[in-house]
Order: C-alpha cells, then structure tokens, then sequence
C-alpha cells in the first residue's frame, strides 16, 4: 500500500510559509516480536499545531504514539526501526538518554492516572527530582500549570487534598498539567478523554486548544468529532500504514482516498 505521508511534499503544498516541523519519523517501522505493527510510516508534526491520529482500533495508532517517546522500549520483545527526528537528533539511534528526551517529549495516557498524592505533589515530583527545591518556584510551577490546565480555579483552595478525590475530567486535567509542568515541547496524548463523559471531554478539549500556542501536540482519538474540533493535521492509520495525511478539514471534507471517505463517515471501523 502505498504510504502518502512519506512523500515530503505534502508539507510543502499545505501552506506556501516554511513550517516548522517538531518531530517527524521517517520509514519507522514497529515489531511486537516477529508481528510488525507499523509498516514504514514517515510523518511530520508540526510546531505549535495539533496533529491527530485517527483510524479503526487495531491499525496501529497507540503502537505508533508510544514510539514517539520511546515507551516501547519497555515492552518485552518490541522492536522499533527507523528514524525518530527531533531537533535534528535521531531519539530511535543509540546512545540516547531517553529520560532526558522524555523530559522534552511527554506523554498523557487514555486513563487518567495521577499518583496517589495531594494535588500539589502530583505536580511537582518530577520537578522534584530533577532538582528544583525552592518552595516558591514550586508554588508558580503548580500555579502555572493547572493554570493552563484549566483547573487551577477548581482545585487552588484544596492542593493539599488527594488527586483521587477529584472528578475523572479533572484528574485528566492534573495530569495534564503534570505533564506540562516537565516544560515539555511536545505532548503525545492517547485518547485522553475517552474514559470521560461530554462535558468533561470538552473542558479537555478546551484545554487542548489553549495549550497550542505553546506545545505542540499529537493526540490519538477514535473520536470523529474531536478530531474535527481540535486538530489542524490528521493523519489516518489503517492496519499499521498511514493512509492519508493532510489538514483535518481536507481529510474530513475532500478525503483523497476511499479508504478514509468510509472510514471518516462510519462505514467501516
Ligand atoms: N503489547 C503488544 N504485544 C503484541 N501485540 C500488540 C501489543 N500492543 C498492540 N499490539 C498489536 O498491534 C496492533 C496495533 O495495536 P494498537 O497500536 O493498540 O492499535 P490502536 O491503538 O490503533 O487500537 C494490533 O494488531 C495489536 O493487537
Ligand atoms: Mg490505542
């Protein structure tokens, strides 16, 4: 099957500007053992831009988000190949301090899973551990980010109180801004609010759209809607290729293939 995304051009014909790309993979290519999941997709993200994954459960998109920060390497018997590029550095390529990248490239994940801590930690632990000790720049830090969280006017009076006592869109939220609080550049987010219900979906949405000015981000949505609501690229994943990659509303509107016509108006998946 041909894989459209892999021409370059496409970043070329969307706006006739230079755009700055973020992270992009080249030819990468996923095995879970002898089972290759992702056959060579080559993908830019660009900076400051919303890039969604759509695509029938099964075709590869969570294997792919994963790679981008190299949380495959902690399931047994997976392989990546191909080129990961950020900031001209290959992250796939040896030698490569992935707690460090980790730090520039974060990731939220379907189920919300803060700690089993106050509010306030949750947000600070890893700042924590990466040495940052003085109370008042804790005190910004956590400001900040629930802030952009969203969830800052909810939660200021109860830091002290367990993140599980909070609703499950908030918990998102937190952790969220647990991700952001590491000053991440990119955030790779999978099916954040699927395990919420609408209004709690959209507050992270809205969250999502506010973030934009300063991340760039890669979310993964089996959600039609949100894809169209939120993203600016998308790029749609069949049986571990990418078929169609373009601006969302030409994906949606003008799909170039059948393939993604059916997909996007529910005929198959
Ligand atoms: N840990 C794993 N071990 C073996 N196979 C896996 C694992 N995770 C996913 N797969 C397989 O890889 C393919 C892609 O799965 P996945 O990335 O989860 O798709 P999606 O997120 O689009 O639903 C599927 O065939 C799935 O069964
Ligand atoms: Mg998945």
């Amino acid at each position: 099957m041909q894989n459209y995304a892999s021409e370059d051009r496409y970043i070329k014909e969307l706006d006739p500007k230079k755009h700055e790309i973020a992270l992009s993979t080249e030819d990468l290519h996923v095995f879970y053992g002898t089972s290759e999941a992702i056959h060579g997709v080559s993908l830019p993200f660009e900076r400051f831009k919303i890039t969604a994954l759509i695509g029938a459960s099964g075709s590869g998109k969570s294997t792919y988000l994963r790679s981008l920060n190299r949380m495959n390497d902690n399931i047994e018997g997976t392989r990546v190949d191909g080129k990961i590029m950020y900031r001209d550095i290959d992250i796939n390529g040896k030698g490569v301090n992935v707690y460090e990248m980790r730090k520039h490239i974060g990731m939220v994940f379907q189920r919300p899973n803060p700690f089993s801590k106050s509010i306030y930690d949750n947000i600070t632990f890893a700042p924590k551990r990466n040495g940052i000790k003085n109370k008042k720049v804790l005190d910004e830090l956590v400001e900040t980010t629930l802030k952009q969280a969203a969830l800052w006017d909810q939660v200021k009076d109860q830091l002290d109180q367990s993140a599980l006592a909070l609703s499950g869109g908030q918990q998102q939220r937190l952790c969220i801004a647990r991700a952001i609080a590491m000053k991440p550049d990119i955030l790779l987010l999978d099916e954040p609010a699927s395990a919420l219900d609408p209004i709690s979906t959209s507050t992270v949405e809205d969250t999502l759209l506010s973030l934009k000015d300063h991340y760039t981000i890669i979310i993964v949505t089996h959600n039609m809607q949100q894809a169209g609501r939120i993203s600016d690229y998308t790029a749609f994943f069949h049986l571990g290729n990418v078929l169609e990659y373009d601006i969302t509303s030409n994906v949606f509107q003008r799909p170039k293939i059948q393939a993604t016509e059916d997909y996007v108006s529910g005929r198959f998946g």
